[in-house]
């Protein structure tokens, strides 16, 4: 399934894509398709990391570059969803940034939440069904037979009491992308704060929270984002941002002006402007270094570029999984595909799949050094724009040698 070296060159212009692959050293050794479990950091993010161990090893680290850096890093990934610095602040993951919009809302009894847990992480079901305490009405949406988020249904129960809907942009499983614009533009015309989970999509596929109407976008850093665990960012639109009281509060979400990290100002505090009044106390400094540069090679790439190669893929293996005849989620490549594969049938099993013989071929693939996962009992190959056509002929070869030598 190779292609030749003039549609790779078609594909890849002017060789940024194979510029940036080569920057990944784990590429050299693994065809990694699990970028939606963790990706793999770059050697220049690597660096980075480096960089500000041996400056807080060698001299205790300067606080003044480390502060610079976080800013940095809030402007490039504001850059990536086309939003304002001030529209962002900084998590510990995606769970915490769900959270703070959950309970910086200021939802009362009798309001309600809209979701659907059939196609939701975990982290996006449980931080609403916390609200039913205080008497938030949780709605729950089945998702359709098909995997496709239920965006008419999810529509279809909000009402005068709604207050927020709760989805992400691509589904972890079976992987398809959500109409965000629909839902965005649907919120937008009766006020419901329109939060997405972007865990499977930011860095990998081009997000505009002003075109699509994204009140609030969470992620973390060690998926598309290609830097590492215990870091994630929280974008909140200005005019949502401003009306929002933050659960937790700290120095850094206090207005203080200049003032220094320690100054403890007027005791009638005032909130800091936007996003920023969910800043907490400090940063995770080292992620922040990392995704600080990963975001760089990521703008430097381009968001249009990045989605355009990964569906690229996406299409081409699911194009060669349906000639094998291997069962795909959604069926013949189309425009539900963003950069995540799934074969099989799904169910709530994350440790197998319910058919052996794809739970052998997962162990096959593993073998010979091909990173996936199995979820919801599926297995799922999941695209960066380190990955080629290469990458995917060798998975697609692999499965014709495995199902060869495995036929029922
Ligand atoms: C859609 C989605 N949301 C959330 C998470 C994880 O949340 P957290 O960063 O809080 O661990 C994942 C992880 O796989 C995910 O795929």
């Amino acid at each position: 399934m190779n292609k030749p070296a003039t549609e790779l060159h078609t594909l890849d212009a002017h060789g940024a894509i194979a510029a940036f692959r080569a920057d990944f050293p784990a590429l050299k050794n693994y065809t990694y398709m699990d970028v939606a479990a963790r990706g793999v950091p770059s050697a220049t993010t690597r660096a980075a990391l480096y960089a500000h161990m041996d400056d807080r090893t060698n001299s205790g680290g300067d606080k003044d570059r480390m502060f610079a850096t976080i800013e940095r890093a809030r402007e490039r990934f504001a850059d990536l969803v086309n939003a304002h610095a001030d529209e962002v602040t900084y998590t510990k993951n995606i769970s915490e940034g769900l959270n703070m919009v959950a309970t910086g809302l200021g939802l009362k009894a009798g309001d309600n939440v809209v979701v659907c847990p059939d196609l939701e992480h975990p982290n996006n079901v449980y931080c609403w069904l916390n609200l039913q305490r205080q008497g938030v009405e949780v709605r729950l949406v089945k998702a359709g037979e098909n995997g496709a988020m239920p965006v008419d249904d999810l529509i279809a129960r909000m009402d005068a009491r709604t207050r927020c809907l709760s989805a992400s942009t691509v589904s972890f499983a079976p992987g398809f992308r959500t109409d965000v614009d629909k839902l965005g533009k649907a919120c937008r015309e009766r006020g419901v704060c329109f939060l997405v989970d972007a865990a499977q999509s930011a860095g990998i596929m081009h997000t505009d929270v002003v075109a699509s109407n994204i009140d609030a976008l969470t992620t973390s850093a060690q998926k598309g984002l290609l830097a590492d665990y215990g870091m994630g960012f929280l974008y909140v639109r200005r005019e949502w941002a401003q009306n929002m009281q933050p659960a937790y509060l700290a120095r850094f979400g206090v207005d203080l002006g200049d003032a220094h990290e320690a100054a403890l100002g007027d005791l009638s505090f005032k909130f800091a402007a936007g996003a920023r009044r969910f800043d907490l106390g400090n940063y995770n400094f080292g992620v922040a270094a990392m995704v600080d540069a990963s975001l760089k090679q990521l703008l430097d790439l381009g968001t249009r570029r990045i989605e355009a190669h990964v569906c690229t893929l996406s299409h081409a293996l699911v194009k060669g999984f349906y000639d094998l005849g291997i069962p795909v989620a959604g069926g013949a490549p189309g425009p539900h595909l963003a950069g995540i594969v799934t074969v099989g049938a799904m169910s709530s099993n994350h440790y197998g799949t319910g058919d052996e013989r794809f739970n052998k071929l997962y162990q096959y693939l593993g073998e010979n050094n091909v990173k996936l996962s199995i979820r919801r009992g599926m297995l799922r190959f999941s695209l960066h724009a380190y990955n080629n056509l290469e990458d995917v002929g060798r998975v697609v070869d692999l499965s014709k040698k495995f199902l060869g030598a495995n036929a029922r």
